[in-house]
């Protein structure tokens, strides 16, 4: 990111970096070795970095990108079996989603809703609806590729799966 654009971000995400309740996101474990608040830095700044580059809402897609996995524990501790749709994959969108806005109330508006309620299409079925939630649920997926490289990782991308054997 060049130094313009980089000074820009961080004044957009700085109270959310910086807050208690975030910084927890570094305990937790995402894919692997990755943690939450890693994964989502990422996310968030291509999202931003795209929304920039085609004069769209890049502040939104920022927080957006930031947000979009801040659901309340680390998933892969979960003990307590749940029906299949009722799995990490399929209910954490919704969940970061009430987070967001229970803890970020003055940064949220309609469109970063979207973005965190809508990440996961196509496996939650309803589609994003603006252009700042494509920029995320691609950036997501273009981040979280690196699981493509260990194919047997592959179910935790989705969040039916917690550990995977050997690790
Ligand atoms: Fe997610
Ligand atoms: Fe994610």
């Amino acid at each position: 990111m060049s130094c313009n654009y980089k000074e820009e971000y961080y004044k957009i995400v700085h109270d959310i970096l910086k807050s208690e309740e975030f910084q927890k996101r570094k305990k937790y474990k995402h894919h692997g070795d990755i943690t939450v608040y890693e994964h989502s830095l990422k996310v968030s700044k291509i999202a931003y970095l795209l929304a920039r580059k085609f004069n769209k809402d890049y502040k939104s897609a920022a927080i957006g990108g930031l947000l979009h996995d801040f659901y309340s524990k680390p998933w892969q501790e979960e003990t307590e079996k749940k029906p299949f749709f009722k799995k990490h994959g399929f209910v954490h969108a919704r969940e970061a989603m009430e987070n967001a806005n229970k803890y970020f109330p003055e940064l949220m508006n309609k469109k970063i809703d979207n973005i965190i309620l809508r990440h996961m299409f196509p496996l939650n079925k309803i589609p994003p609806r603006y252009i700042e939630s494509w920029f995320v649920t691609l950036a997501d997926k273009y981040v979280s590729m690196e699981v493509f490289l260990q194919p047997t990782k592959l179910p935790m991308l989705i969040g039916i799966h917690k550990k995977v054997k050997g690790e």
